[in-house]
């Protein structure tokens, strides 16, 4: 049985809200959708249709992620991509697990202060618009290595669908419409994009219109005929390197040439007996959410209660503790030593646990390290196959449409990951991250993330499959959703409806989403030091499968579904798709 606060009070009162379902989070959720062979969640619906049809035709899950990530960049171009990168963690049926790192590299030519003035301050915009921003993109080669490694079908079936959308074009729903018009401004000032998202009269598509890309079709059609070589040694890259260079950019032709995916062993932990898998660095986010679970394994959360003050306090210290250690120790593996073991160690948690106060708040400027001087848009995906094969995949432009450039002809939006970096320590970037120098720019070095694609295990099957988009958020979305399964009982859907709290030790603020706390809540954690930013927007677009049931209590019973999914209802066009 699972014990919360609510059974316990139930239980001792011996009243009857014990027979209503367990926690329900704070607002009522639709019901998760169910499967019995496979479940593909993605944040735009067309997105989902295409994998579940590549499993029912045979496809593994790794062959379902390869062909959802390219109907991504055609369907979800604020985000989906080639031009982008990102990081695809996968549970094969067997227990064992991979993780393939294909995230933007620094050019060659890129320099620690690429983006300073000659006093030393940041530029502004330089890091975030046009082809400065740029770095050198992943996801081709990252799809195809997964396809080839650990799919079945072959590059033509799973690109067909892609490739159809773009060139017949799709009709965009309410949900894509919105994303389209609230980068409208932004995507005017690159003729080539313009020419592509934008109507002949400036407006963006709405609602019922069609939206047709042909020379994204023509690229896609090159690659899936060549393979990645037309991306990375032909006319994709041309067209890149000599836009970039018109345009202010320091790409070259090497950098697309020398890309290179790297298969890392992922970043693995547990928590209260269940087995997480997650990203390694060059990814903050596994570590991070492991130092972070570790910390709260030692209070009883359950008990405590979703939402109430006494958690939320001890998750926010928690959170503080990991920022540090994210945004001071934590980059690409090849240029930095990470002190990931001691991060993942328990002990190194309960030193953490014996310094957080239990009535007050910490203070984060007491935690600066000794010599320390991240918007929107990002996509994450979950799928899981007949045979339990779980995949896990977060990618990106980083911003919204990226750096909004597109290289005439290419069809192809162009990512702003370099502002990833730290640009000058002490700086905040696009999240507010304030990160040091093992995040510095050098060439061919990755940027930090924090993209968290997940999956949960349990007695050596897969329990949950997790992610989101977020910037530095991603890893406390993630993270709220496992916690609200696992501790507060609460099905896949209501665990990623529910809303979210958000602390990354600088600012020091406890960010919360609308009607995230209570007002006595709110009380009791201003009394304890807490500085609250009750924000005015929500966060995230998470997307979760549950397998056995769509709660605990519902596997525990047995008789649930087998794959339960849920898309976060604040994505407005995504779909949890089961068959
Ligand atoms: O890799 C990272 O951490 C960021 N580039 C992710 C950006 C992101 O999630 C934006 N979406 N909301």
């Amino acid at each position: 049985m699972h014990l919360n606060r609510r059974t316990l009070i139930a239980a001792s009162l011996s009243i009857t809200f014990a027979l209503a379902p367990l926690t329900s989070g704070f607002a009522a959720s639709p019901a998760p959708a169910k499967g019995e062979h496979g479940m593909v969640v993605t944040a735009q619906h067309l997105a989902s249709e295409v994998g579940v049809e590549v499993l029912k035709k045979g496809g593994n899950a790794v062959d379902a992620a390869v062909a959802v990530g390219y109907a991504l960049a055609v369907v979800y171009p604020n985000a989906g991509n080639i031009g982008g990168g990102g990081f695809m963690t996968i549970r094969f049926k067997d227990g064992k697990s991979t993780f393939l790192d294909f995230r933007e590299r620094a050019p060659l030519a890129a320099t620690k202060t690429m983006y300073l003035d000659k006093d030393g301050n940041p530029v502004k915009g330089a890091s975030l618009d046009g082809y400065l921003a740029v770095g050198v993109p992943g996801s081709v080669a990252g799809l195809e290595m997964a396809r080839e490694k650990y799919g079945k079908l072959s590059r033509q079936d799973l690109m067909a669908p892609a490739i159809g959308y773009a060139r017949d074009g799709f009709i965009l729903n309410q949900g894509d419409a919105v994303s389209f018009a609230g980068s409208a401004d932004r995507l005017a000032k690159d003729p080539a994009a313009a020419a592509i998202f934008l109507k002949p009269d400036g407006k963006p598509y709405g609602t019922g219109e069609r939206l047709i890309q042909p020379d994204l079709a023509a690229s896609l059609a090159a690659i899936s005929e060549k393979g990645p070589d037309a991306f990375y040694k032909g006319a994709i890259a041309d067209a890149v390197v000599k836009a970039s260079g018109a345009k202010g950019g320091i790409l070259a032709k090497s950098d697309f040439e020398q890309y290179a995916v790297r298969e890392l062993k992922p970043v693995t932990c547990t928590y209260r007996g269940y087995e997480i898998t997650s990203s390694p660095p060059p990814s903050s986010g596994g570590v991070i959410i492991c130092e972070i679970l570790n910390v709260l394994e030692g209070y009883p959360l359950s008990y405590l209660g979703a939402g109430s003050a006494e958690t939320v306090h001890v998750m926010v210290e928690a959170m503080r503790y990991a920022y540090v250690d994210r945004n001071s120790a934590l980059g690409d593996p090849d240029f930095v030593d990470n002190p990931v073991s001691k991060l993942l160690d328990k002990a190194y948690a309960k030193d953490i646990r014996d310094k957080i106060d239990p009535f007050r708040a910490g203070v984060s400027k007491d935690l600066m390290p000794k010599g320390f001087g991240e918007s929107k848009e990002t996509t994450h995906y979950s799928i899981i196959d007949d045979d339990g094969n779980a995949v896990a995949v977060t990618y990106t432009l980083n911003g919204s449409f990226g750096a909004g450039v597109v290289a005439d002809g290419t069809g192809m939006l162009l990512n702003n990951e370099m502002d990833d970096f730290t640009q000058k320590p002490g700086v905040p970037n696009l999240y507010g991250l304030v990160q040091g120098e093992a995040n510095a720019i050098q060439p061919k070095k990755t940027p930090l993330s924090s993209m968290s694609p997940t999956v949960v295990a349990k007695d050596g099957k897969p329990f949950m499959v997790i992610g989101s988009p977020g910037g530095s958020r991603i890893i406390t979305i993630t993270l709220e959703a496992i916690l609200n399964v696992i501790d507060h009982g609460m099905n896949i859907q209501e665990a990623i409806d529910a809303p979210r709290i958000h602390h990354q030790w600088l600012p020091d603020k406890v960010y919360v989403e609308p009607f995230g706390l209570s007002p006595d809540t709110e009380k009791l954690l201003a009394g304890m030091g807490y500085h609250l930013d009750l924000a005015d927007q929500t966060w995230g677009q998470a997307a979760g499968i549950l397998v056995g049931g769509k709660s605990l209590a519902e596997i525990e019973k047995g008789g649930g579904a087998r794959y339960n999914g849920a898309i976060d209802s604040r994505a407005a066009s995504g779909e949890a798709l089961g068959y």
